[in-house]
């Protein structure tokens, strides 16, 4: 199996999000026989959006396809494009930024998400062109969401779900480590929750598999 790693975090070893999805790829390396991991930390190396022949292209894409200027940040769509096609799972780290994905990993939605290439517009609406895979989904946040306990709206989650399957993708496992700017008690409770929140998943899976062969 080939596992590809991407982090969004700018905060780069430090990062929560970043320490809780290298906690996943290395239970999920125990647990699958795993030949290949490529790692990305696009955040230290994201231009800052995209490019203006790029946004041109995909603007005129739904009329021509075959005809797209080169451009840094089309070059930058088919490279990752083709590193999700080429992987059998995924593991995204990120933070929570202003309630939904930071610049880095919105980014790479700009780029991974192309008309004509990874989605096509058909009558029944977009369709992904990428064969769905399972995708790990760590998310780090400073205070908490999606619970009885959230003060503020979760606009991460369902973004993701939403523009993921747009590509194809509807396999989406999330954890979170929440309450990490609330003292180092938060954040080992918050951290220990995401863990055994995957654990959990692990284990269901396992017993799935047994059930299956019994
Ligand atoms: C620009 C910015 C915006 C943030 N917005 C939120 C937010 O909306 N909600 C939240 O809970 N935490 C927010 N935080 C806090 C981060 O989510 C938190 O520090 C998290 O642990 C960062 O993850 P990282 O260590 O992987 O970078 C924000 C942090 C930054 C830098």
């Amino acid at each position: 199996m080939k596992l590809l790693h991407l982090t969004f975090s700018p905060r780069g070893e430090q990062s929560e999000s970043t320490q809780l999805s290298q906690a996943i790829v290395d239970r999920l390396c125990c647990e699958h026989t795993v030949s290949q991991i490529a790692r990305r930390d696009w955040a230290q190396h994201a231009t800052s959006s995209i490019d203006g022949a790029y946004a041109h292209a995909l603007a005129n894409a739904a009329r021509r396809t075959d005809d797209m200027p080169s451009s840094e940040s089309l070059a930058a769509s088919e490279m990752l494009i083709r590193e999700l096609e080429n992987a059998d799972l995924v593991v995204i780290g990120t933070p929570m930024h202003n309630f939904t994905v930071p610049a880095s990993l919105k980014t790479w939605i700009d780029l991974i998400v192309r008309v004509n290439r990874s989605f096509n517009i058909t009558p029944e609406g977009k369709v992904g062109t990428l064969k769905d895979k399972p995708v790990y989904i760590a998310i780090a946040s400073g205070g908490f969401f999606g619970s009885e306990r959230s003060r503020q709206p979760d606009f991460l989650t369902p973004y993701l779900k939403a523009i993921l399957a747009t590509v194809g993708l509807h396999d989406l496992r999330f954890f979170s480590a929440q309450g990490m700017a609330l003292g180092s008690e938060a954040v080992q409770a918050g951290k220990a929750k995401a863990m055994e929140d995957f654990t959990k998943l692990c284990s269901s899976q396992a017993s799935n598999k047994l059930s299956l062969h019994a």
